[in-house]
């Protein structure tokens, strides 16, 4: 099959279109400059030079594929919009990447007990109602002939088989760890992640590709863990005592970001069962604390 991919040039977008290649796919893959095209070719991926801003760029790589990844930007409600009006009525694949901070708290580094499955009720934080909006559109683009279905992973660790191989948030806690001389966190660090390899991530929208129904919302998760054992992971991968100190939520927001630092400090625990039953879907790892402390980090240290 022709499929345009686009955030091929990142963790995602890049891994899953290596996993759609190794299955005989040919990928086309939305580069926003010529650096960024020559780096695709190297892979065999047919390059699309243009950004989400394009909407020629975009609506045309749409329709010419016979399916669609949508990996670059969950919030974009513009090129969602764009990739379901060039699919409708086609009865292609779209599989449209969210991300699983929709059930994110405001707890600041302390532990929660909400677990969300797909069917539970949201109450999201203001600056999530914009990425659940994209998603709900993109499922209801099934009434109208698009095979549209949405995945949601979690927080995403281990080194990706694309351009850009990095993750996103482990590095920032090695980064903050090193700078301080001591791994620190948000608040007491309670607060509970879920998580998932990125190559199991892939996995599972290969999985997606295969079995999912149009109209579709998965989670994607294959464990959980505290921000407080994260970092003393972390820790562990630096040759660091086995302790650690928290993080104000000011000195969170100028190292990472507002939207990233209160993110480090919230709870998002999600199971990703009807993935496993519905998608056959399963990891295999390796787990996240083992992976920071002696696996992909090492070039960290
Ligand atoms: N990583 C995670 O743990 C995680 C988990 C759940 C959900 N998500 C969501 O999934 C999405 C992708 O995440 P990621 O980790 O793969 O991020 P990433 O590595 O930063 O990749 C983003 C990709 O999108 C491309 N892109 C961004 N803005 C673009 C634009 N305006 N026009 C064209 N291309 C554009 C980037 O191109 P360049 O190479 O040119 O920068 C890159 O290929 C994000 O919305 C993220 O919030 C991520």
């Amino acid at each position: 099959m022709n499929i345009f991919v686009t955030g091929a040039t990142g963790y995602i977008g890049g891994t899953v279109s290596s996993r759609l290649l190794d299955a005989g796919h040919k990928i086309h893959g939305l580069a926003r400059n010529q650096e960024r095209a020559e780096r695709l070719e190297e892979r065999g991926i047919i390059p699309v030079l243009g950004s989400l801003e394009d909407f020629d760029v975009l609506h045309d790589a749409a329709q010419a594929a016979d399916a669609v990844i949508n990996a670059a930007n969950a919030d974009n409600p513009f090129a969602a919009r764009v990739l379901v009006d060039a699919l409708r009525g086609s009865g292609k694949t779209l599989l449209h990447t969210s991300g699983t901070s929709t059930v994110a708290d405001n707890a600041n580094g302390a532990y929660s007990d909400a677990i969300y499955h797909e069917d539970s009720i949201l109450d999201p934080l203001p600056e999530k109602t914009g990425r659940i909006a994209i998603d709900r559109m993109v499922c209801g683009a099934a009434h109208d002939g698009v095979r549209a279905v949405v995945l949601s992973p979690c927080l995403i660790y281990g080194k990706g088989l694309g351009v850009r191989p990095d993750s996103i948030q482990v590095p920032m806690f090695i980064e903050i760890a090193k700078t301080s001389g001591v791994p620190r966190h948000l608040g007491a660090g309670e607060n509970l992640w879920s998580h998932v390899h990125i190559e199991d991530c892939a996995d599972a929208y290969m999985a997606a590709f295969e079995h999912a129904t149009a109209g579709s919302y998965f989670y994607i998760e294959a464990g959980e863990a505290s921000m407080g054992d994260l970092s003393l992971a972390v820790g562990r991968l630096l040759g660091m005592e086995p302790r650690t100190e928290s993080l104000t939520l000011s000195d969170a927001v100028r190292a990472w970001g507002p939207p990233m630092a209160h993110g480090m400090g919230s709870n998002v625990r999600v199971r990703a069962d009807k993935a496993r039953a519905i998608l056959g879907w399963e990891s295999k790892g390796p787990g996240l604390l083992d992976d920071i402390a002696q696996g992909s980090y090492r070039d960290a240290v």
